[in-house]
């Protein structure tokens, strides 16, 4: 059993997704984006660190052959999006005519993404997708779909299974809410 209630540095958080919608709405990804793929070999490309747990389990849903990498990128300080994102480490892989799918623990502003979608259009890539675990619709000011989504939810800072605040509760198995 996890704790209901968890303290990370100076806020409280509550459980809110328990590992078990997790699992849930990780497999319901991984059958949208195979039902979508039409025998292609994905590049999955994830954005570290957050999706770290999230890319894990997906990858291990998936039942045809696929390839995975990382970028990293940032935006978030603390609770809050800067509004400004910057590149930590960049891509490497070929992506050519490849089908790629970017990955992502949770889309907030969306601009995070924006930023790896604009990295990927000078690439020629065949197709991309974006599926993120978490959407929040309501503070997305992107430009582009978020194809595959494990759960939308409120505008409200959460952490676990990746999610971090200030680098603590990416261990979490469980996914908590910020208590106000
Ligand atoms: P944007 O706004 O670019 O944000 O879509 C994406 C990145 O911001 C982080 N983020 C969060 N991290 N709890 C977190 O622990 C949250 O509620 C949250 N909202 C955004 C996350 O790193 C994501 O990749
Ligand atoms: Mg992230």
């Amino acid at each position: 059993m996890s704790a209901r209630q968890v303290t990370l540095h100076d806020k409280s958080f509550s459980v809110y997704f328990p590992s078990e919608d997790i699992r849930l709405a990780v497999q319901k990804v991984a059958g949208e984006i195979e039902r979508d793929l039409n025998g292609e070999t994905p590049l999955f490309i994830g954005v570290l660190n957050g999706v770290v747990p999230f890319a894990a389990d997906l990858l291990r849903e998936m039942q045809v052959d696929c390839e995975i990498t990382f970028v990293k990128l940032s935006s978030y300080s603390g609770t809050k999006s800067t509004g400004q994102v910057s590149v930590d480490l960049g891509l490497n892989e070929k992506i050519a005519g490849r089908t790629i799918v970017v990955l992502e623990d949770i889309i907030d502003t969306g601009l995070t993404v924006e930023k790896i979608l604009n990295l990927l259009e000078g690439e020629n890539p065949k197709t991309v997708k974006v599926a993120s675990l978490l959407y929040k619709p309501d503070a997305f000011k992107g430009n582009y779909k978020v194809d595959y989504v494990g759960k939308e939810i409120p505008n409200e800072f959460v952490v676990g299974y990746g999610l971090d605040y200030d680098g603590l509760g990416r261990n979490l198995k469980d996914i908590y809410k910020i208590v106000e």
